[in-house]
């Protein structure tokens, strides 16, 4: 089997993986901003850490230093356009929230908004970050998670017959799942 080398930081080989919309509140709260992540997964279970790689760069890294929490929204498919949107334009020019007339619903445990067309979503404590060359790792403790009905498995899988996640492939291009390619396989035995 023939290999070629691909330049390092240009080759999307960690894609597809799943996009979620990063919500942080300005320090007056008179402004939440949204802004999709790629670069965003799962870090610990106990405690539950999340952690989110943003750039200084951006307006929402500004926000979450000051607010030291931030929201997490998952949205189905039918949003894959306005995910990609809100990565479009910085909420430093631009309120979103007015721009693409997002539905916000309100944290229970931390004062940031999150998507109110999320299938689910994650309310999130800063608890460290780090700085990882051109990036900075926001790690977040979830407090609270929020799922619509009958989304989640009992198992606590996502039911993908139900909801179609956003996977992002890096580019312009995105992608979903394909519930058909759905295998559950035995668990070995001891
Ligand atoms: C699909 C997609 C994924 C993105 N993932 C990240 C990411 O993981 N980290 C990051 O810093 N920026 C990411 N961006 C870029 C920001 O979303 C973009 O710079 C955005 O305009 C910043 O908005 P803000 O200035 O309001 O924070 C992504 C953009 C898109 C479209």
């Amino acid at each position: 089997m023939d290999f070629k080398s691909l330049q390092p930081g240009a080759a999307y080989f960690y894609y597809p993986r799943p996009l979620c919309v990063v919500g942080v509140w300005d320090s007056k709260r008179e402004r939440a901003n949204f802004v999709p992540v790629a670069w965003a997964g799962p870090l610990a279970s106990r405690p539950p850490l999340f952690g989110v790689s943003i750039s200084p760069k951006t307006h929402s890294h500004q926000l979450l230093l000051q607010a030291g929490e931030f929201s997490l929204s998952f949205l189905p498919w039918q949003d894959v356009e306005l995910v990609a949107k809100l990565g479009t334009v910085s909420g430093r020019d631009v309120d979103k929230v007015a721009a693409f007339a997002l539905e916000l619903a309100e944290s229970e445990v931390i004062t940031a908004p999150f998507l109110a067309n999320a299938y689910v979503a994650a309310e999130c404590k800063v608890s460290e970050r780090h700085s990882f060359g051109d990036q900075t790792l926001f790690v977040g403790e979830i407090l609270r998670v929020a799922a619509r009905d009958a989304v989640f498995a009992p198992d606590g899988t996502l039911r993908v017959e139900a909801m179609a996640p956003v996977l992002y492939l890096g580019a312009n291009r995105y992608l979903t799942v394909d519930a058909k390619t759905l295998v559950t396989l035995p668990v070995a035995e001891d």
